[in-house]
């Protein structure tokens, strides 16, 4: 064999892993999507040619594994124990009233506070840097093998990162929370709405039925994270803090929580609780309190744990998310798509500290599922930005009085007929024209994620639709101060303001123009991908599904519908209306872009691929210069046939003289 393949596999499988680990673990790419995508091609490609070369720790291999019939269940080496409970302020003090005493200490005890995630626990074994095993917690003592599963969550490393300074021990076991952040969650739930599963109750059920899957392969499909917490059993490594121990797990490739607060007393401790209560609901992912771990490794030794928990360790927990209230009545709302979705009125209830009184029962199967009726108390929950939901009726509290609740037979709206398609659990209203698909589908579109038009609210929305005012994304584009102003709540001044608000949303970044039409599953996630991957409007619009699908994280579903949306005549309509109206869209900032930054270029002589103006384009949009003549200032000369005086000048300047090629390279062609 030739001897380059081998060595070829080896620097892409190391280079792999490396990207992986800034792209996932850092949140700090150094290469471009595609270059990371060519990478992988290139490697599944020569793995499939050359079977003999293969290698568990291979980066191709995350997709998943042959299905199991079930899984082996594996001793812990070292328990995984469980946290002790705090609930307000005196608890805390009282555990640190505690440390001092049992470690006979006087001064300060200086602890490190971690966000308590609410998703799976995991053990991750690794002997000589490679990952062996994975398990869940179990009982504490013995948990499931659920290794090939584990093993495609992109920020779990294959192998450790054996830094200089960090020789990697030869075993360690690394503990930590696998979790679904709450967008990835929610999409999750939408897609297997449409498929007419049940959905997830909360993010952490979606991440425990994901790592039990006996099919890897329907794990690799789940959005899964990972923040590592702490160790198990460790040779060589000695670590005088848990802080240390956290950032020697960062070098060997981890991901820790970016919210650690490190090495604090017990006053901090607090005031840090307080704080990270009222970000909670802001965070990308469940948390349900915070872990105050006592810093000092000698300290943790001699505190020890009793059989349950660590005597070094607290959970202080956050407020309930979930309160009892009782189910007034039940209406349904017409989405922009058509769905109908039943809505809970519940007596109004305060739930980590916002009031709640409508909460969404998702669709009539749920409904049934749940068995959820006009009166019933029920359990409500409410976590972070998704709409509170009704988790299971309280039927200890039933009187024999609350009624059933069923589907209308028609749009509540408009009146016209409703469809359930088969396999799907929705009902919608078929008139596209239904004024209340008008208004939600406007309103998304005028949303943040969207055209991001201020001051064009719900409210206006709503009034504008139901004068006629509005019937189409363009007529947006159409509104003038006159029809405005003389509307409820407005006055010439807020007209003008939302005339200029309309005005500056004509310039749109691709995905957001994409997010905007609500095709149906493309949400913001997917717009970017879109974006990233077609580049250019013109290209997505024809795209076949067969193309679509071979995008990254884009199934046939949603290939299908995106292809379907555009192949509409009355969407393509709706869009060449809206290019009428003035909209311009702006190309995504591609990493690429500023490639060129701060470079300045002088071209001379004729080039042999482009003409010396579509070089000067190329430049300019990859963030460089170009200027008509050399001086001191000027990065590179570029070169082609029968250059000018230009020449003599950069050499003279000792400025750098490339030609075309190298120009290319500099643009990332090469
Ligand atoms: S330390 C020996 N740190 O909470 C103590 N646990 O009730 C080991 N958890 O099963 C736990 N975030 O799944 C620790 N930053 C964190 C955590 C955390 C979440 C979970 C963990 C454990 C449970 C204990």
């Amino acid at each position: 064999m030739d001897p380059s393949i081998p060595k070829r596999i080896n620097e892409l499988r190391q280079g792999l892993h490396r990207h992986n680990y800034r792209y996932y673990v850092l949140d700090d790419p150094e290469i471009s999507d595609a270059e990371y995508d060519r990478m992988m091609q290139e490697l599944i490609e020569l793995e499939a040619r050359h079977p003999e070369l293969s290698s568990p720790d291979s980066p191709s291999l995350r997709v998943g594994a042959p299905p199991v019939e079930k899984f082996e269940t594996i001793e812990h080496s070292l328990p995984m124990l469980s946290l002790e409970n705090g609930f307000n302020d005196d608890d805390i003090m009282e555990f640190d009233r505690r440390i001092k005493k049992i470690l006979n200490v006087e001064g300060e005890i200086i602890y490190t506070a971690e966000p308590k995630l609410d998703g799976v626990a995991v053990e991750l074994v690794y002997e000589n840097s490679r990952l062996v095993a994975a398990a869940t917690r179990g009982d504490g003592f013995s948990g499931e093998l659920i290794t090939p599963n584990v093993r495609t969550i992109q920020a779990v490393p294959l192998m450790l990162h054996n830094t200089k300074e960090n020789k990697a021990p030869l075993l360690l076991e690394v503990r930590g929370e696998v979790y679904i952040a709450k967008d990835a969650f929610k999409r999750l739930n939408e897609e297997r709405l449409e498929e007419n599963l049940p959905p997830f109750a909360n993010p952490r059920n979606a991440a425990a039925g994901s790592l039990r899957q006996l099919d890897s392969k329907v794990t690799a499909k789940r959005p899964l994270e990972i923040f590592v917490y702490g160790v198990g059993q460790v040779t060589d490594l000695t670590l005088a803090s848990h802080w240390d121990v956290l950032l020697a797990l960062r070098d060997l490739g981890f991901k820790i929580n970016p919210l650690i607060r490190p090495k604090i007393t017990i006053r901090e401790v607090i005031e840090c609780y307080k704080d990270l209560s009222e970000k909670r609901h802001f965070l990308p992912y469940d948390i349900d309190g915070m872990v105050v771990k006592v810093d000092r490794s000698d300290y943790q030794q001699r505190l020890g744990a009793t059989s349950r928990s660590p005597r070094w360790a607290i959970a202080y927990k956050f407020k309930a998310i979930q309160e009892t209230t009782r189910v007034v009545n039940i209406d349904v709302q017409v989405g922009r798509t058509g769905t109908l979705t039943p809505v809970a009125h519940l007596d109004p209830i305060k739930i980590g500290g916002v009031t709640v009184s409508r909460a969404t029962l998702h669709n009539e199967d749920e409904i049934k599922r749940k068995d959820i009726r006009i009166g019933d108390t029920v359990l409500v929950q409410r976590a972070g930005d998704v709409i509170p939901e009704v988790v299971k009726v309280i039927t200890s509290k039933r009187k024999g009085e609350e009624k059933t609740f069923n589907m209308p037979r028609s749009c509540p709206v408009c009146k016209s007929s409703v469809v359930r398609s088969e396999n799907e659990s929705a009902i919608r209203c078929v008139n596209t024209s239904c004024p209340a698909q008008v208004k939600e589908r406007i309103k998304h579109f005028a949303s943040k994620g969207a055209f991001d038009i201020d001051g064009l609210g719900d409210k206006l929305i709503d009034q504008l639709v139901e004068k006629k005012l509005l019937h189409s994304y363009a007529d947006i584009f159409r509104l003038n101060e006159d029809v405005l102003k003389d509307l409820e709540r407005m006055g010439s001044k807020s007209a003008a303001n939302i005339v200029q608000a309309v005005e500056r949303s004509k310039a749109i970044p691709l995905n957001r123009f994409i997010y905007a039409l609500g095709i149906r599953h493309v949400g913001e996630h997917v717009a970017g991908i879109l974006a990233k991957t077609f580049k250019s409007f013109e290209n997505l619009k024809t795209a076949k599904p067969e193309k679509l699908e071979t995008v990254h994280e884009i199934g046939p579903a949603v290939a299908q519908s995106i292809a379907d949306f555009f192949g509409q005549h009355e969407n393509q309509e709706i869009v060449e209306d809206m290019m009428d109206g003035g909209i311009r869209i702006l190309e995504v900032p591609d990493r690429k872009q500023n490639m060129l930054s701060g470079k300045t270029f002088v071209l001379t002589g004729a080039l042999e691929t482009m003409t010396r103006d579509e070089a000067k384009k190329r430049i300019d949009a990859l963030g460089g210069t170009v200027s008509g003549a050399v001086s001191r200032n000027t990065d590179y000369l570029v070169v082609g046939a029968s250059p000018g005086s230009k020449l003599k000048k950069a050499e003279e300047l000792g400025v750098e003289i490339i030609d075309e090629n190298k120009l290319k390279g500099l643009m990332g062609d090469g």
